[in-house]
């Protein structure tokens, strides 16, 4: 029987590649609904070639125009709006397998929906799992959801580990690969003039504006050891971040023994897409086979902790615990977006989100609700910053 997807992020990075995939395997899967934020003609296009049963945009405005456009063309596809009907999607009867590709925060509430109803989960949204944490992982427990990640280093790990990814029998600690980002190797001097424009160039993945930048700071890797933790249920001390610059080993396991076992491919997040949707089969997913034979060598080295301090605080929020990986995404998401719109300097976004922890010390939390109003909290104050300090940055 055919499984009945569900596609939060559609029109993304993310989204995209997934029905890539799901287009090759059209026996196998079938797309129950397409969500996304106010893009709706690209959204409208999607409808088209994949014919779901519903489209839900975030933002009631793009949904009256999407509409329209999709009745004038006679499609059957039904537009829902609003963040509740990104909830009812997820957690609809008629949905087997949930692709939480939602950037930031804003994918919390429908992916949580999609965990509470015990859906496969395919996990890209890494903010929603940094944001709730202990939380995220107890609604899994609770309602059998089936949890696999898709951020390439999770999914690695996931391979990597024994008993379809759950028992740490034996696991020493987990290598977290990163590619370094476009500045990698950058003096001071240089890191306090770059442009958005460079920041966006990822030397090997193809990514939205948001992960992009990530990388550029090494936040991404931050908010990974966090996800990799909850994830994983791994002390911080037992993940260690290795920077490796090809991107062909995604991650890796150490093991009580001595033994490292690698997951490694092209990097091509079809790959880690298609294992997800399929696990534990496998299917084909558009991506070329890994050539060992012109392979230039494989670099490994340390992070630069002191140019890029985004890691640094990461490790920090997660020795913190509750609250303070909340803030820590919340400022984040302020002050990549001001670097976008600049109104910050690229240095200004470790500054802004360093104040930030500092202003909201960590504190515990017991549902989704608090922790959102702390997520508030975090971002009425890093605006805050941005707007009073952000030229001094
Ligand atoms: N791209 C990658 O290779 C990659 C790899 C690993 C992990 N991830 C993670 O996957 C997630 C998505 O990344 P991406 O690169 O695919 O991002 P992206 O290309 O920017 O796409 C974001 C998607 O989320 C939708 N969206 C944004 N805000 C929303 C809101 N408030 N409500 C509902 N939908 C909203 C957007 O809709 P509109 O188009 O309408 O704005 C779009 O479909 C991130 O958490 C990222 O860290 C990405």
């Amino acid at each position: 029987m055919s499984q009945r997807i569900t596609l939060l992020g559609a029109t993304g990075s993310i989204g995209l590649q997934t029905l890539d995939v799901i287009a090759l395997h059209p026996e196998r899967y079938q797309v129950f609904a397409l969500a996304a934020f106010t893009r709706w003609q690209a959204l409208a296009e999607l409808c088209l070639r994949h014919r779901p049963r519903y489209a839900v945009l975030r933002d009631p405005q793009a949904a009256a125009a999407l509409r329209n456009h999709l009745a004038a063309i006679g499609s059957d596809t039904e537009v829902l709006e609003g963040e509740r009907a990104l909830e009812e999607v997820s957690e609809s009867p008629e949905t087997d397998v949930v692709v939480a590709g939602i950037v930031g925060a804003a994918g919390v509430r429908p992916t949580l929906a999609a965990v509470r109803a015990g859906k496969r989960v395919l996990l890209a949204n890494k903010e929603a799992l940094v944001v709730t944490g202990a939380l995220f992982m107890q609604a899994v427990n609770d309602h059998g959801a089936e949890l696999i990640p898709l951020d390439s280093e999770h999914n690695a790990i996931f391979q990597c580990l024994p008993q379809e990814g759950r028992s740490r029998q034996g696991v020493r600690r987990l290598l977290l690969t990163a590619s370094g980002g476009p500045f990698r190797g950058y003096s001071a001097e240089a890191l306090a003039r770059v442009t958005v424009e460079q920041a966006l160039k990822h030397p090997n993945w193809d990514m939205g504006p948001k992960i992009s930048v990530d990388s550029a700071t090494l936040m991404n890797k931050g908010l990974e050891l966090i996800e990799a933790s909850w994830l994983f249920s791994m002390d911080e001390s037992q993940i260690d971040i290795v920077v490796h610059p090809q991107s062909v080993v995604h991650s890796m396991v150490e093991y009580e023994d001595g033994s490292v076992l690698a997951q490694m491919g092209t990097p091509d997040m079809r790959t880690p897409i298609a294992c997800g949707l399929s696990w534990p089969q496998r299917i084909a997913s558009g991506a070329t086979s890994l050539d060992f034979l012109t392979l230039s060598a494989l670099q490994f080295e340390a992070a630069n902790l002191s140019l890029f301090p985004c890691l640094r605080l990461a490790r920090e929020a997660l020795r913190a615990g509750g609250s303070a990986g909340a803030v820590l995404n919340a400022a984040n998401e302020i002050a990549v977006q001001a670097f976008l719109d600049g109104q910050l300097a690229f240095n200004g976004i470790p500054s802004c989100v360093e104040a930030t922890l500092t202003h909201l010390p960590a504190t515990g939390f017991t549902s989704l609700d608090e922790i959102m109003s702390v997520d508030e909290e975090a971002r009425a104050y890093a605006r805050q910053q941005v707007t009073s300090r952000g030229a001094q940055y």
